[in-house]
């Protein structure tokens, strides 16, 4: 039985005082909403905030980059290990946005989770084909690029812990959120190329679906067998939303 994560990807967007509000919105929810896993990913700077307000509820943290490398003289970047020590549990890798416009490949992708691996985080790993992409028909070989990247270099077993976000870039931010079809096919893909590698792991490794993520259309994306909860962009800034979301991951 996979247990369900909601995790909100908050982008380069929030403040103190949204940290404030949403530890405080989100903090009872997740306590009536055992077994779902909730996620924040806020901005850098706001994690020791985070990390202290977060004391006592059962919302994890988690960063939305991190450096491939551990140490060194790389101004500007943020290692895996200084993530760990600010209390994260978890870090995205590969978004979209990181990919298109921080130019970041495949190869640098999987060096950037081998690195949070390596710390002892969790990747969350994103995955997700353009719209180009998807209307040539090549949705599957993309997704199939993207994982094995880093199945190549980390291997099946990185899974254990590490969880998948399919994103359709084509859905990110733009209120086309996939169907439950469409998402429930694409999963349904990545589960049978894990199971290529590892049966085991292809049955336990967590499947986020992200893209238009809101509290109207959560509990259907979610209730597709291979959909174990959300990255959640826009809605994950918006309290009473991303309640809703939370409570539509609860079986
Ligand atoms: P969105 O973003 O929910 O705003 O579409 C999702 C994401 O980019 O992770």
């Amino acid at each position: 039985m996979r247990q369900p994560l909601v995790a909100g990807n908050w982008k380069m967007n929030g403040s103190r005082d949204l940290v404030r509000q949403m530890v405080e919105a989100i903090g009872p929810t997740a306590e009536q909403a055992q077994d779902v896993e909730v996620l924040i990913c806020p901005p850098f700077v706001y994690l020791g905030d985070a990390q202290s307000q977060l004391q006592g509820t059962r919302v994890q943290l988690g960063a939305q980059n991190v450096s491939q490398e551990p140490k060194g003289a790389h101004t500007g970047e943020i290692a895996a290990g200084m993530l760990l020590e600010c209390g994260c549990e978890y870090v995205i890798v590969g978004h979209s946005e990181r990919r298109a416009m921080y130019h970041e490949s495949d190869e640098r992708v999987a060096e950037k989770f081998a690195a949070a691996l390596d710390a002892g985080l969790k990747p969350i790993l994103c995955v997700g084909e353009t719209l180009e992409e998807r209307n040539a028909g090549t949705t599957e070989p993309v997704v199939r690029r993207q994982l094995e990247a880093v199945l190549e270099r980390s291997g099946a077993g990185a899974f254990g812990t590490a969880v998948i976000a399919y994103e359709p870039v084509w859905a990110i931010g733009t209120g086309h959120t996939a169907t439950p079809e469409q998402a429930q096919g694409v999963h349904a893909f990545i589960r049978q190329l894990m199971g290529e590698r590892d049966q085991a792991i292809a049955d336990g490794v967590r499947i986020l679906y992200g893209g238009s993520v809101n509290g109207e259309n959560a509990a259907e994306l979610f209730s597709q067998p291979d959909v174990d909860g959300g990255l959640v962009g826009g809605a994950s800034l918006k309290p009473d939303d991303f309640r809703k979301i939370i409570q539509g991951a609860a079986r």
